[in-house]
């Protein structure tokens, strides 16, 4: 699962660049990432579904926004998931096509919608039944048409963790499948709208492709409807979800979730045209990346060690947010001491400031871990809380690597504030 991350002599390589060479070059901690895994990732995709004649994968841009990864994947085609005006003009900073993106998101603002019909995205997901309204009021007042899908929350269990499972009925997001052919007739009597698809997003970290293919028939009876009833569409949009192998998962590989869905989307295209939208995110950037951290302190104690290390629950916050469990891995495997149980821990002041938990390890002070799997809602999802600055980000291509984002200074810590 990790092809671009190898040991060789007793090294830790990322896109064949030395992680030991790495964390001394820029420093500790600091986030690695490489473009050959993410362009191998993206491009699974697209031969999964060359079966299909209109597929658009819109990289889910929450999942990782740096810039270079950003550019990375606008060079090889990609289309954008988006969830906020920031990121859309992130998108465009990075070279990515407008009329690529797709717009989610369950709290879009006027200016949101302004902006993004300016910008000419490919598609509002439309989360809400006023936000149906608003984006035709915005597109009247601007003079402009907004191409629109609406997110349907298909009431299936995803199986993965309630904090980023979406598609059940409890959750905040999509329009309930009950409502959602009266919100279609709604949206067809409003000016301003182009109705091109249907879209759902599940969940994510998925590893099983049943719940995928549960959603994807709510969604066809859906369409089955909407067309028997002169509405048509253009695409429908399965959003992301598919999960990676963090330590022992065995999740569905994109062809195995491609060959899942294949026989049903070649059958809409058949009956009525309609081209595929994916949104995956974790997939493409997850085993893209590594943190990598210096161990401070060892703490042996009678009841359990730590190994005090230089990043945090700041600077990944998934162990401590939904006790992800994350693989932490030797940058040097030439042991000098006998392996022993510790919890990798940082030095932020909180209980839930853990890394990993009970791994064995043989570690001395100084050492260097990578910590795999955090291509995907690492850095994103950073913090600086404690006055910690966020890490640099290096991208590495075939042996060579570069800063993509600078460690933040002290100075960037407190820009804008006054004494
Ligand atoms: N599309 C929509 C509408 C989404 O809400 C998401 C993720 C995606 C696509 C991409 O999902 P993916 O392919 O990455 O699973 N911070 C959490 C994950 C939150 C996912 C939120 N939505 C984590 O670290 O596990």
């Amino acid at each position: 699962d990790f092809p671009f991350i190898h040991y060789q002599d007793d090294t830790l390589f990322i896109d064949n660049a030395s992680t030991k060479t790495l964390a001394q070059t820029y420093g500790t901690p600091l986030y690695v990432y490489s473009k050959n895994a993410l362009l191998a990732n993206y491009r699974a995709y697209v031969e999964s579904f060359a079966p299909l004649s209109d597929v658009k994968i819109c990289y889910a841009v929450k999942s990782n926004s740096n810039l270079a990864v950003l550019a990375t994947l606008a060079h090889a085609g990609a289309g954008f998931d988006i969830v906020s005006s920031g990121e859309l003009a992130r998108v465009l900073k990075a070279g990515g096509q407008a009329d690529k993106v797709v717009y989610s998101g369950v709290g879009k603002t006027k200016s949101d919608i302004a902006t993004a019909l300016n910008a000419g995205v490919g598609c509002f997901n439309v989360e809400a039944v006023s936000e149906i309204e608003l984006i035709s009021q915005v597109a009247s007042e601007l003079g402009k048409t907004a191409p629109i899908a609406l997110r349907i929350n298909p009431d299936v269990d995803a199986k993965t963790h309630p904090y980023i499972s979406t598609g059940l009925k409890d959750n905040k997001f999509g329009i309930s499948h009950d409502n959602a052919l009266d919100a279609y007739r709604f949206a067809s009597s409003l000016p301003n709208l182009d109705i091109i698809g249907i879209d759902c997003h599940i969940g994510s970290q998925l590893t099983d492709t049943q719940p995928f293919v549960d959603a994807l028939d709510k969604v066809i009876e859906m369409i089955d409807e909407l067309f028997a009833q002169g509405i048509s569409l253009r695409h429908v949009d399965l959003g992301g979800g598919l999960g990676v192998r963090y330590t022992d998962e065995t999740p569905a590989s994109v062809s195995e979730y491609a060959n899942a869905l294949l026989p049903k989307l070649l059958d809409l295209q058949e009956k009525y045209g309609l081209g595929l939208h994916l949104e995956p995110g974790r997939n493409i950037s997850a085993n893209a990346g590594v943190l990598l951290t210096n161990v401070d302190v060892l703490k042996p104690t009678e009841h359990k060690n730590f190994a005090i290390v230089d990043a945090s629950m700041c600077e990944l916050m998934r162990p401590a947010l939904y006790g992800s469990v994350m693989a932490v891995i030797p940058a040097d495997l030439t042991a000098t001491t006998t392996p022993q149980v510790w919890d990798i821990v940082g030095s932020v002041c909180e209980s839930s400031d853990f890394l990993a938990k009970n791994r064995t390890l043989a570690l001395n002070v100084g050492d260097t871990l990578a910590i795999t799997g955090a291509g995907a809602y690492g850095f994103v999802m950073a913090s600086n809380y404690n006055t910690r600055p966020r890490p640099a980000e290096i991208m590495c291509d075939d042996g060579s690597h570069r800063v993509v984002r600078e460690r933040e200074s002290l100075d960037d810590l407190w820009r804008g504030e006054s004494v």
